[in-house]
């Protein structure tokens, strides 16, 4: 079976280079902010190559991330293994277990997309939702049902960047939600000789009517969804939705 984030671990850093994690690192500190959470340590599911990570270690923030991909976390630990905040595992979203609670959990960049089943899905709610402290945050995005039916779905792109050649050709189905691209890359250390890898990604398109309902099952209970970077109402055409779903905190019996 072809992996998903084996050898374009390698790349992921070069071709998010357009990505602006600072930004990114910047909205979810305001996030945190406005719930009064200003320092202490937060859980990064799917950490991924750790560019976030880095991001929300710069801001003072303690964090243990953790990624299915042992390649992906190679090159996060590389980046970043000599913070001392730092603390990186190789789990699953679907499954995972620490040893601690968070007073934030988070998952950026569409992770939560490669989510294959609501099963699973409300499974990763549930362990998130367990991991918080109360009062706590989870805060992630995920690619809208537009995007990936409408952007990517049934559609084929291409890179050409020198050192590094490739194309995602991309196929929606309408029955399963499911969208898979099929990358292909060429990458060249000379630009003479070009090494050619398959990569196959699945993610899957969920409507927020579910992922509301899902995060209520498990028992959040104020849910903020946001169009990814802003505050504002999510719309028709949005491609990145934000999700805030906060864990209730103890009421006090005096
Ligand atoms: C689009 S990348 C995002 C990485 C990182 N969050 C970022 O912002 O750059 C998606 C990540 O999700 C990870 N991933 C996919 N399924 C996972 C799962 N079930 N558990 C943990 N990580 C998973 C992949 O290995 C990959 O690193």
């Amino acid at each position: 079976m072809m992996t998903s984030y084996g050898n374009f671990a390698l790349l992921y850093d070069v071709l998010m280079d357009d990505f602006d994690y600072v930004a990114w690192s910047g909205y979810i500190q305001r996030i945190l902010n406005k719930n009064g959470i200003e320092q202490g340590r937060i859980l990064e599911m799917a950490c991924g190559t750790g560019s976030l990570t880095k991001e929300l270690l710069d801001l003072g923030y303690r964090v243990d991330g953790f990624d299915l991909s042992e390649e992906m976390l190679a090159v996060a630990h590389n980046k970043l293994s000599k913070n001392k905040n730092l603390r990186l595992f190789n789990m699953d979203m679907t499954e995972f277990k620490m040893d601690r609670k968070y007073k934030a959990i988070i998952a950026a960049c569409d992770s939560i997309n490669y989510i294959l089943s609501e099963n699973s899905l409300k499974q990763t709610f549930k362990r998130a939702y367990d991991h918080l402290e109360d009062g706590g945050l989870f805060i992630f995005d995920i690619n809208s049902e537009y995007k990936l039916r409408e952007i990517l779905g049934n559609n084929i792109f291409l890179e050409d960047r020198d050192e590094i050649f490739y194309t995602w050709e991309n196929q929606f189905d309408e029955d399963s939600n499911i969208c898979e691209f099929y990358l292909t890359f060429f990458h060249s250390d000379d630009g003479e000789n070009y090494q050619r890898f398959d990569e196959v990604h699945r993610e899957k398109a969920y409507s927020i009517k579910t992922v509301k309902s899902l995060l209520i099952e498990v028992g959040f209970i104020e849910i903020d969804i946001y169009e990814a970077f802003e505050f504002e109402d999510v719309k028709e055409e949005s491609e990145r939705i934000n999700f805030v779903a906060k864990k209730k905190s103890k009421v006090r019996v005096i």
